[in-house]
């Protein structure tokens, strides 16, 4: 197979850790350097999606890139009854204003063949009780990778809808309700298995090198929203 990162330069925004981190160890095997963005600027680059300021000044840090990856996320997973302004902002201004905001400041930083990679996710399609935001931020995406494809091609913008990952992410839930979620994934799905990092990173990495895919969303739920 071609290694289509080598020598490419990737941002990483959200890579300090889940999902992000893991793409930016596979896409550093495959090649890559990489650049991983995270809010307290512990790896070197600081960007809070939710602060214009930072986003722009990491621009002119970072200069020349080949990707921007965006996997920030905020979680605001209330009951509709429980729904505070503040949390519904965070959630939507970290996928939905944060991606915007990124192909705003880095669109003139990528180069010839680039991409953006943004990340959606399994809850946009199947609405449940207390996931009402999430669910909202996650279907938007969809609109953002197709509208951005168009205003900045010929740079292709796409996006990931995982389904339920054991990214790290869950283990805020404590192990009880954290096996719950994951063998309630298993079973709901159509391969019998929640999602692992790698079969994130798999399509994240084949997207990044796909030349003639743009404006798309796909989905990486083992068959999940089919059920
Ligand atoms: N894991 C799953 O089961 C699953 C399922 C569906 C969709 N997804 C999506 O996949 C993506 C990655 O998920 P994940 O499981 O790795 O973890 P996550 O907990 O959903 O992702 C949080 C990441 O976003 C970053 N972040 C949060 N707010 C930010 C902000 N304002 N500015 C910049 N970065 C910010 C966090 O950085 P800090 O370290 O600074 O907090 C962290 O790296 C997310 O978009 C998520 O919604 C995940």
């Amino acid at each position: 197979m071609t290694n289509t990162l080598e020598n490419k330069r990737i941002l990483i925004v959200g890579g300090g850790r889940g999902i992000g981190a893991h793409i930016a160890r596979r896409a550093e095997q495959s090649g890559a350097e990489v650049v991983i963005a995270t809010r307290d600027g512990a790896g070197g680059t600081r960007i809070d999606v939710l602060d214009e300021v930072s986003i722009a000044a990491a621009a002119q840090d970072i200069g020349p890139l080949d990707h921007v990856v965006t996997t920030a996320s905020a979680h605001h997973d209330v009951a509709v009854t429980e729904l505070r302004q503040d949390g519904i902002a965070d959630a939507l201004g970290a996928k939905v204003t944060g991606a915007l905001l990124l192909a705003k400041h880095f669109a003139p930083q990528v180069r010839p063949g680039g991409s953006f990679l943004l990340f959606s996710g399994i809850v946009g399609w199947k609405p449940a009780a207390g996931t009402v935001v999430k669910g909202v931020a996650n279907g938007a995406l969809e609109y953002v990778a197709a509208h951005l494809a168009v205003e900045l091609a010929p740079l292709r913008v796409n996006a990931i809808a995982p389904g339920i990952v054991d990214s790290g992410t869950w283990d805020r839930l404590g192990d009880e309700r954290k096996a719950a979620l994951l063998q309630g994934a298993a079973e709901s799905g159509l391969v019998g298995r929640h999602g692992t990092v790698d079969d994130i990173a798999d399509a994240a990495l084949w997207l990044l090198g796909a030349g003639y895919v743009t404006g798309e969303l796909i989905h990486v739920d083992g068959g999940a929203r089919h059920r």
